[in-house]
């Protein structure tokens, strides 16, 4: 009776809460989870695979192991639970592979460029429950192999792992998104709800945070050793949850990675606390004298990287957009002026930025009048801008748009390859970045559109068979940049690229079977092989990073197509852009209220239902689909008089209509 209530109350829970397609969510309904297959087993062990789904009974003998897999990155602490040995002096070894390539009964795969991490061993002296320390939690993983190495024999009736992420979380809500997306593409569905799932692997509780307790141990040839230690237990950020870089490494709130991964959790956990806790961090560790922000906080050892530093800034601004807290941009608006003051003092009399130091997202050749950095600052500028004016704190504005101004016409005249169509990384050099070029996009520091096009058609010509190449980081393949590229071809107007991009690069991240069919690798080859040139030690790539999750967050907002302008939602745009496809729906909650578009095309025309809360008020463009004809727009409520807008041929732009107020609206378009 106790269990029959029990579910019934659940089915309850998740009924109240039910949103569409949470079939695709890969999130765990509980913590406590079991392995679902054998990956592989040698020597003697006796039914290895009871100990798949549930509990069950397998013996290892002499030297023996089994490797399980759990069908997705998970992550968390192991228990095993031991049933009969031989004697006290009985030992079973852990190890934990995101990747199949590093599944292993020697090590796991690697936190470091020092070697593989070491086996986590525990005695078992009899029969009982056996739980890692928490520090010997493992922050992402599909694999995880059991061991055995001496003389005489344990019984495993258990191998269990509780899951951590999402710490603040009850236990069984981690699959309660308040954000959905579809489309009648099965792969793009799966990537925006891989996406999601990155970033929930990506919050961790901060007091187990950093896992770089080899850093900058690069000796030769040791990234062969098996033994590196490996633990993770110093507090990253104040509260009870982080948005860190990555689950298994670093284990740092990271603000570069942050500047993808927030809109992400914004559309489907809408997770602001953790967040929260990671931008304080940031700004907790600013120089109080010079306004620098840190490349990432304490632990990790101070140094200045000239676009972290504006990410940090950057992400005070959509933390704003997203949820329209006056109060919290107040409590940092005065470090926040200070911390564009330390930007602003790196204008030299070219009117750009002069770079100072490397760091960055570990590409090569950071420096000088660099694009991207002068990009991202000139997009920081404007919004700056934007909450200098919400916070009617209007002193700041006319030096920031002068500033801009200059940075714009200086990057123009200095930096623009017009025979090419792109941007140089700096005036001494040919190289054209990715990350510069998408940049110069994103932030809108082009004068033309002819610009956007060129630069959008340019990149698309450089993709390799496994995705887009960043020319500046020895060709790696940089799916944090390709996040940037994306919006770019979003903003050229050439959906199709976009989608293609996705398809090809962060399909290859999900199918490919080196990946964890769940989670967004960091970064790799762009040969299609598993390293990352800025590292030496292949086995230490994360495949579950947060920076990597582009694709959910430019569904929702470019295909689907629901744009915040201002404040939480306060204002909006529907603007959906199919391109191949002919349907899409998404939907997420903010502070403000919920917001979703659904579009359906047929060859008879389309029909949009999109819907934002009492109170907004938003503008729709039009869909621009081969179809031509009239477009009848009408609120569910009656409380609106209905609109009527003719598409014809003679449109060049979309269409928009403005002034529309929140409320749940429909538009059909009958072609002809
Ligand atoms: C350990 O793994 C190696 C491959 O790396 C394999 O050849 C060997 O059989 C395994 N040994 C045990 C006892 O599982
Ligand atoms: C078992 O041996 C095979 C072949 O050497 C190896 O690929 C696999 O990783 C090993 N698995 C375990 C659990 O030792
Ligand atoms: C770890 O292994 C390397 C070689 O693989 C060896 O040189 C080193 O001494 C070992 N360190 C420890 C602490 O066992
Ligand atoms: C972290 O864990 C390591 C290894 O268990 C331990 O040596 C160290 O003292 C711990 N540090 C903290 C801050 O708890
Ligand atoms: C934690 O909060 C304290 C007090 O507000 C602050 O001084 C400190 O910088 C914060 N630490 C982190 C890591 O955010
Ligand atoms: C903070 O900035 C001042 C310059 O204004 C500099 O002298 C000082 O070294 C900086 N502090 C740290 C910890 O970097
Ligand atoms: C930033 O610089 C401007 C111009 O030099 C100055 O007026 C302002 O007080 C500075 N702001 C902060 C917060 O230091
Ligand atoms: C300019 O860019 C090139 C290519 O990235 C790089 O090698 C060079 O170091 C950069 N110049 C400066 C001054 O950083
Ligand atoms: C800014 O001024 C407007 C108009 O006076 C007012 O409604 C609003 O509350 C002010 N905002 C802040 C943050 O003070
Ligand atoms: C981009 O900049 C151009 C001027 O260079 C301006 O006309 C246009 O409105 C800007 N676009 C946006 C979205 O701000
Ligand atoms: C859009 O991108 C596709 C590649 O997906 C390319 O073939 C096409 O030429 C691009 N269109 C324009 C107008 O640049
Ligand atoms: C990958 O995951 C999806 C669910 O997201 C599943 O349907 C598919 O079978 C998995 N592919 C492989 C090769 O396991």
């Amino acid at each position: 009776m106790k269990s029959l209530f029990r579910l019934s109350s659940l089915a309850f829970v998740s009924w109240a809460v039910a949103i569409p397609y949470e079939e695709y969510i890969l999130a765990p309904r509980s913590r406590t989870l079991f392995p679902v297959s054998i990956h592989s087993s040698n020597g003697s062990v006796s039914n290895p695979e009871s100990l798949t789904v549930s509990p069950g009974s397998a013996t290892f003998e002499g030297d023996s192991a089994t490797a399980y897999d759990f069908a997705k990155n998970i992550a968390g602490v192991v228990t095993l639970e031991i049933g009969a040995v031989s004697d006290a002096e009985q030992y079973i070894g852990v190890t934990f592979s995101e990747s199949s390539l590093w599944v292993s009964n020697q090590s796991c795969d690697a936190t470091a460029d020092a070697g593989k991490d070491e086996i986590l061993w525990l005695q078992v002296t009899g029969p009982g429950r056996y739980t890692a320390p928490r520090e010997k939690e493992r922050g992402a993983f599909r694999y995880m192999t059991l061991v055995h190495d001496t003389i005489g024999s344990v019984e495993v009736t258990s191998a269990e792992v509780y899951f951590t992420p999402m710490p603040h979380w009850e236990d069984e809500s981690l699959a309660e998104y308040t954000g959905y997306f579809h489309c009648d593409d099965e792969l793009l569905n799966r990537i925006w709800y891989a996406g999601a799932y990155t970033n929930q692997m990506c919050t961790i509780d901060p007091h187990y945070g950093n896992s770089l307790v080899h850093l900058f141990q690069i000796l030769p040839g040791i990234s062969d050793a098996t033994n590196v230690t490996w633990y993770h237990n110093s507090t990253v950020t104040n509260g009870s949850s982080a948005l860190v870089d990555g689950g298994k490494r670093d284990r740092l709130a990271a603000q570069g990675d942050m500047v993808v991964a927030m809109p992400g959790v914004l559309i489907s956990t809408n997770d602001i606390i953790s967040i929260e806790n990671s931008l304080n961090s940031f700004f907790g560790a600013q120089n109080a004298s010079n306004g620098q922000l840190p490349y990432a906080p304490p632990p990790f050892p101070s140094g200045l990287s000239f676009t972290y530093h504006l990410y940090a800034l950057i992400g005070v601004a959509d933390h704003y957009l997203y949820t329209g807290d006056i109060k919290y941009l107040t409590s940092l608006w005065d470090k926040w002026k200070l911390g564009i003051n330390f930007s602003i003092s790196f204008i030299d009399d070219t009117g750009l930025m002069n770079v100072s130091s490397a760091y960055d997202w570990l590409r090569f050749g950071m420096g000088g009048h660099n694009i991207e950095a002068n990009s991202i600052f000139y997009y920081t500028l404007n919004r700056g801008i934007v909450l200098a004016q919400a916070l009617n704190d209007t002193g700041p504005i006319s030096l920031w748009q002068s500033t801009a101004e200059r940075v714009k016409a200086a990057a123009n005249e200095l930096l623009w390859d017009e025979a090419v169509g792109m941007y140089i990384d700096n005036e001494t050099t040919t190289l054209m970045p990715q990350d510069g070029n998408s940049w110069a996009v994103v932030s809108n520091i082009t004068v033309n559109s002819s610009q956007i096009e060129s630069i959008s058609k340019n990149l698309v010509d450089r993709w390799t068979p496994y995705g887009a190449p960043a020319l500046e980081a020895a060709h790696a393949i940089s799916p944090f940049i390709s996040s940037f590229e994306l919006q770019a071809h979003f903003l050229a107007k050439n959906v199709t690229a976009a989608l293609a991009l996705m398809r090809l690069q962060w399909g290859f991240m999900l199918d490919d079977p080196r990946m964890t069919n769940s989670t967004f690798i960091e970064g790799y080859s762009s040969t299609g092989e598993m390293n990352y040139p800025p590292y030496v030690n292949d086995a230490r790539i994360s495949h579950s990073h947060g920076w990597s999750t582009g694709p959910t967050s430019a569904l929702t907002f470019y295909v689907a197509g629901i744009q915040l302008r201002s404040a939480g939602g306060k204002t909006w745009r529907i603007a959906p852009t199919l391109g191949d496809l002919k349907f899409a729906d998404a939907g997420f909650s903010t502070r403000v209220g919920f917001f979703s578009a659904k579009t359906q095309i047929s060859e008879s025309g389309w029909d949009l239902e999109f819907e934002a809360p009492e109170g907004t008020t938003g503008e729709l463009r039009i869909p621009s689909t081969a179809c031509i004809g009239k477009v009848a727009l009408q609120e569910a409520s009656g409380k609106c008089d209905n609109i009527n807008v003719e598409v014809s041929e003679s449109n060049a732009d979309p269409v928009t209509v403005l002034g529309i107020l929140g409320g749940k609206w429909r538009a059909t378009c009958t072609c002809g």
